[in-house]
C-alpha cells in the first residue's frame, strides 16, 4: 500500500485552475488513467466532478480503466463507442486535428495496439495528410528508462512507430501513464507525457517513487504558423499578472 492523496480533490482544483486560465484552453484531452480500478462507482464520481467543466473534454482510457464501465458511465460520449474492440476516435472540429488511439487491453498493463487499431490509425492519418495532428494515447510509445515501467512493454510499438514516421503531420504525441513529464523525439515527431493532476511519480535512473511534487498538466498551444508549443501548467501556480 502506498501513499494515495485525495485525487478527487486534486481534480476539482485542476478544473478551477483551467477555468482561471486566460485564454482558456479550447479542448481538454484526459489521457488517463481515469480511475484506479475501473468500477462504476469511480466513473460516477469522475463524471460528477467533470460535469463542472466549462471546456469540452474527451477521455482516453488507461490500463486502470475498464472500457465497458467507462462507456456506460459516459454514454453521451459516443465517440468512445465507435468501435467495439477499442475506444479510438478522430475529431476535425479544431484547427489541430485530434486523434486518440486506445493503447489498452485487459490482458496487458503495458501498451497494446493490434492490427485493427493500427489499420484504423493509418487510414485516418492518410485521409488528411496536411492537417496538423495531435495523437493522444495513454501509454507513451517510448521507453521511459525506468525498468519497473518499461518491463510491461508495448505490444506492436514498432509497427506504430512505422505509421507515425510515415505521417509527418503528427505535431505531437501525448500520453499519460507515468505521472511526470518526459519528452523525446520519436519517429519524426515529439512524444511527451503529462504530469499527473494528482500524485507525481518521481523518476530517477532505475528507481521509481511516488511523491508530492506539484501536480499539473500540459498545455499545447497551436498557432497558425503550424507550430505547437507545449507548456507545463502547475496546479499550485498563482494567477498570472501581466508584465508585458
Ligand atoms: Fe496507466
Amino acid at each position: 500500500m502506498h501513499y494515495m492523496p485525495n485525487t478527487a480533490d486534486y481534480l476539482r482544483r485542476t478544473i478551477d485552475r483551467l477555468h482561471r486560465m486566460h485564454p482558456r484552453p479550447g479542448v481538454i484531452l484526459a489521457t488517463g488513467d481515469l480511475a484506479e480500478r475501473g468500477s462504476p462507482h469511480e466513473y460516477r464520481r469522475l463524471r460528477s466532478i467533470l460535469n463542472r467543466l466549462e471546456i469540452p473534454y474527451f477521455l482516453v482510457p488507461g490500463n486502470h480503466d475498464d472500457r465497458e464501465a467507462l462507456r456506460r458511465a459516459f454514454r453521451d460520449h459516443r465517440y468512445l463507442s465507435t468501435f467495439e474492440n477499442h475506444a479510438g476516435y478522430a475529431f476535425d472540429a479544431w484547427p489541430l486535428r485530434i486523434i486518440a488511439l486506445d493503447s489498452t487491453d485487459p490482458r496487458h498493463i503495458g501498451g497494446y495496439v493490434d492490427h485493427e487499431r493500427l489499420a484504423w490509425l493509418d487510414a485516418e492519418l492518410s485521409a488528411h495528410p496536411r492537417r496538423p495532428t495531435i495523437l493522444a494515447l495513454h501509454h507513451p510509445p517510448f521507453r521511459t528508462g525506468v525498468p519497473a515501467m518499461d518491463a510491461h512493454g508495448f505490444v506492436n510499438v514498432e509497427a506504430l512507430g512505422e505509421i507515425v514516421r510515415a505521417h509527418p503531420q503528427i505535431a505531437r504525441i501525448i500520453s499519460g501513464h507515468v505521472h511526470t513529464v518526459l519528452m523525446r523525439p520519436w519517429n519524426g515527431t515529439v512524444a511527451c507525457t503529462a504530469p499527473s493532476t494528482s500524485p507525481q511519480f518521481v523518476i530517477g535512473r532505475s528507481r521509481l517513487g511516488i511523491g508530492v511534487e506539484a501536480a499539473g498538466m500540459l498545455l499545447h498551444e497551436w498557432n497558425f504558423n503550424a507550430e505547437v508549443r507545449t507548456y507545463i501548467a502547475r496546479l499550485e501556480s498563482s494567477d498570472e499578472q501581466q508584465i508585458a
